[in-house]
């Protein structure tokens, strides 16, 4: 969502503030700002609706000059994408500027009152408040970062906030409540940093803290202080990022979504390597938090996500079910957290979250730590609020993922998954020896698949030529590929804004095969599994209806050659395995859909890299 900048220093605030802002297009925005307090403390604010570059080129030439400033990517919540809904916000005479990243759940009742108090608002937003109530505690004598902490203790919801007063420009002040997305500090020599992401900060330091929910921070050149928002001062020292800055660079491919795709099978062999053993076959998970004995005592494992981290969980019901031997279902974190479900300590919550931050993930995680279960989160950001919560993690360790549209996360979560109920099964004795070795190698097998895979790359240029006219499609799926029809279908309405729905094919017959005309192509998983005859006769009654098929098949079996009107082979892949490796086409054939419709793959409109609100 939001995306937040924060520089104080000796070198010209602008230019850092704009590049940092550009490293952080990838989480999703609709109108970009920055505030800088020029010498001779006057503020200067600049904003504009639409693209970055739009407001770089507002600025050429008469870019502000001073050593400080705040910058913003804004995804609008309450106010349309204008000019004067994007942030930067200041208060009625220009002292106080912020930034901010969340939503502000009391601002109506907190900006009648300070209208009331003669505070004159002029946007629509919920954060506009927040420089307000600051500018109005400082009218009762507090000192900036009083009023910035007295202001987080105001505000209901989850928020992130950097801010600065035109009096002591040469200071920062931020504070995070709960979970609408992190504040991390970003050490430099006589100079400091502030961004919601790493991103922002790697060109220039790889020395960084994080704020936790309920934290503070004041900035200057020298130095960052670190205390609650109730005033308890937090020793803090700054340690070295997780990502260096070659990892997020798109290494000669035209879009990041691409570059992630075309990395799956060294990014799937990362999520492998170090955690398991094959002399003997073992997995090694060693922060594993739970003793064999608590392992023995689950009886009932939830899997929870969103997005396409639920449907990871989908896939990792049949790891749990099949692997691990204990039951498993799934549950959407946005129901999850509202539905008062029935959990207990004998209950294992598997989250997945591939940011870490997402906000109904989190809410979800603390409605299960209310009902004492054990937690184990799937999660790509050391770091983040998810690893925080759980009781332990698992790393999918596949390096930033910069696109909007989650690719390689996908496939190093399920590998992650599958990693945990085969350690899981050992534990609890569904996993012998023989079935370990053949597990781990299946899970071995995955790399050299995808690559296999990939070689057709070509072939989704040509396919997207010929289907990017459609404007509706219907993905379908049985067992455990019906969670890849799924996400084929995501996949391809996020990057391509086309209407592509995805259902387990055995569904089609109660509704969705109205729909099945010429005009409503259909994407059929079709793997030589035990499941290929159904498949097969749900692929004849599209036909029967005069629907288009395009379907997936395993290579060197031809016999819907002539029934389907195209084609996707695939190696010939172990069953449990088969999501890791089906997936990539779908994912390349969204990939080249949206660039046949001139979409832009990496940004789509609307979508946030992360949601850190509900
Ligand atoms: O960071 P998370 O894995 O928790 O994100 C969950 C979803 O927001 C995410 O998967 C979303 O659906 C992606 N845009 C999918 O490509």
């Amino acid at each position: 969502m939001c995306g937040i900048v924060g520089y104080v220093g000796d070198r010209l605030a602008a230019p850092i503030l704009l590049d940092g802002l550009s490293r952080l297009e990838y989480r999703g925005y609709d109108s970009a700002g920055i505030a800088v307090v020029e010498s001779g403390k006057a503020l200067t604010v600049r904003k504009a609706s639409g693209k970055l570059s739009v407001l770089v080129e507002s600025m050429k030439g008469a870019a502000p000059t001073g050593f400080s400033g705040i910058g913003h990517t804004r995804w609008a919540t309450h106010g349309g994408p204008t000019e004067v809904n994007a942030h930067p916000h200041t208060d009625s005479n220009k002292n106080v500027v912020i930034v901010h990243n969340g939503i502000v759940e009391n601002y109506l009742e907190l900006k009648e009152r300070l209208q009331a108090e003669g505070h004159r608002f002029t946007s629509e937003t919920d954060s506009e408040v927040i420089a307000h109530l600051m500018e109005s505690l400082m009218g009762r004598g507090l000192v900036f970062e009083e009023a910035v902490r007295m202001t987080a203790q105001r505000i209901q919801g989850a928020q992130a906030v950097v801010a600065m007063n035109v009096q002591e420009p040469g200071t920062l002040v931020a504070f995070r409540l709960g979970n609408a997305g992190g504040i991390t500090v970003g050490y430099g020599q006589r100079e400091m940093f502030l961004a919601s992401d790493l991103p922002a900060l790697l060109p220039h330091t790889s020395q960084v803290a994080f704020l936790a929910p309920g934290e503070m921070v004041s900035v200057d050149a020298r130095e960052a202080r670190f205390r609650s928002v109730q005033g308890a001062p937090i020793h803090k020292s700054p340690q070295a990022a997780p990502y260096d800055a070659v990892a997020i660079a798109k290494d000669g491919y035209r879009h990041f979504m691409l570059k992630e795709i075309m990395e799956q099978p060294g990014t799937v062999h990362r999520a492998i390597g170090g955690r398991v053993s094959f002399e003997p076959a073992d997995v090694l998970l060693p922060d594993f938090p739970f003793t064999p004995a608590q392992v023995r005592e689950v009886n009932r494992i939830v899997l929870t996500g969103m997005g396409t981290s639920l449907h990871a969980c989908m896939v990792a019901r049949y790891y749990m079910e099949q692997i691990a031997g204990v039951p498993a279902e799934i549950d959407n974190s946005s129901e999850l957290r509202y539905r008062n479900p029935i959990l207990d300590s004998r209950t294992l919550v598997v989250s997945v979250s591939q940011s870490g931050e997402t906000a109904d993930t989190l809410g979800a995680m603390e409605e299960a730590a209310r009902s004492g279960a054990k937690q184990i989160t799937i999660c790509n950001v050391e770091g983040s609020q998810t690893t925080r919560m759980a009781h332990g993690t698992v790393f999918i360790g596949v390096g930033p993922e910069i696109g909007v549209a989650s690719t390689k996360c996908l496939t190093g979560s399920l590998a992650a998954l599958y990693l945990l109920a085969t350690y899981l099964g050992k534990v609890r004795g569904t996993v012998d020896q023989a079935r370990m070795t053949g597990l781990l190698n299946d899970l071995a097998s995955a790399p050299r698949l995808i690559g296999q895979a990939l070689e057709q790359r070509e072939a989704f240029g040509r396919l997207a030529h010929e289907y990017a006219d459609y404007y509706n499609f219907l993905y379908l799926g049985r067992g455990i590929n019906m969670p890849v029809a799924m996400e084929g279908a995501l996949k391809l309405k996020e990057v391509s804004y086309i209407h592509a729905e995805g259902y387990p094919a055995g569904e089609m017959k109660h509704g969705p095969i109205a729909l099945i005309s010429k005009d409503m192509p259909v994407v059929a998983l079709a793997p030589r599994d035990h499941l290929y005859d159904k498949m097969r006769s749900n692929i004849q009654e599209v036909k029967a209806r005069g629907g288009k098929v395009l379907a997936l098949v395993t290579q060197g079996h031809h016999d819907l050659a002539g029934v389907a009107d195209g084609l996707i082979e695939m190696p010939s892949t172990p069953y449990l395995v088969s999501p890791i490796v089906n997936v990539v086409p779908l994912q390349l054939l969204a990939y080249h859909m949206a660039l046949e419709r001139g979409c832009d793959v990496d940004q789509p409109r609307n979508l946030a890299k992360t949601v850190t609100v509900e």
